[in-house]
């Protein structure tokens, strides 16, 4: 088995915020992510996807085609978007962060790999920050 990974980057804002909550108790959980008018991140989406290598091309997945794949099913609902309002495929009763998004993205695209299977959504928020979703 061998894993291809391409990497996409998108840039959006989101707020993390919880109603039921305080504005102190907010910002102490979320931190900048609770900044009452939005901020941004730029985020590096890693797909990675799995199979045996084509034995004419020698290719698991053409990795062009996998980044045509990225950019239209993923980064341009999100790229300069608010993901708290203009992304129709994340719910307006959840959370934008990093762990939810790598779910989302993962339902969103592995219906459009073909031939070889979705191993793994990557999402950095920062560089000192990921999260990883391997569809369960
Ligand atoms: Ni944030």
């Amino acid at each position: 088995m061998v894993y291809l990974t391409r990497r996409e980057r998108f840039n959006a804002a989101h707020k993390l915020w919880v109603k039921a909550w305080s504005k102190k108790k907010n910002k102490a959980v979320f931190g900048k992510c609770a900044n009452k008018n939005w901020h941004g991140h730029n985020y590096e989406l890693f797909v990675t996807v799995k199979g045996t290598p084509d034995p004419l091309t020698g290719f698991v997945m053409d990795a062009k085609e996998l980044s045509t794949i990225i950019k239209r099913e993923i980064s341009s609902h999100l790229d300069h978007r608010n993901l708290n309002l203009d992304v129709k495929f994340i719910p307006k009763d959840i959370q934008p962060t990093t762990e939810n998004l790598v779910i989302l993205i993962w339902k969103q695209l592995a219906p459009h790999i073909k031939n070889c299977k979705l191993h793994s959504i990557r999402l950095h928020e920062t560089e000192n920050i990921y999260a990883e979703y391997f569809g369960e």
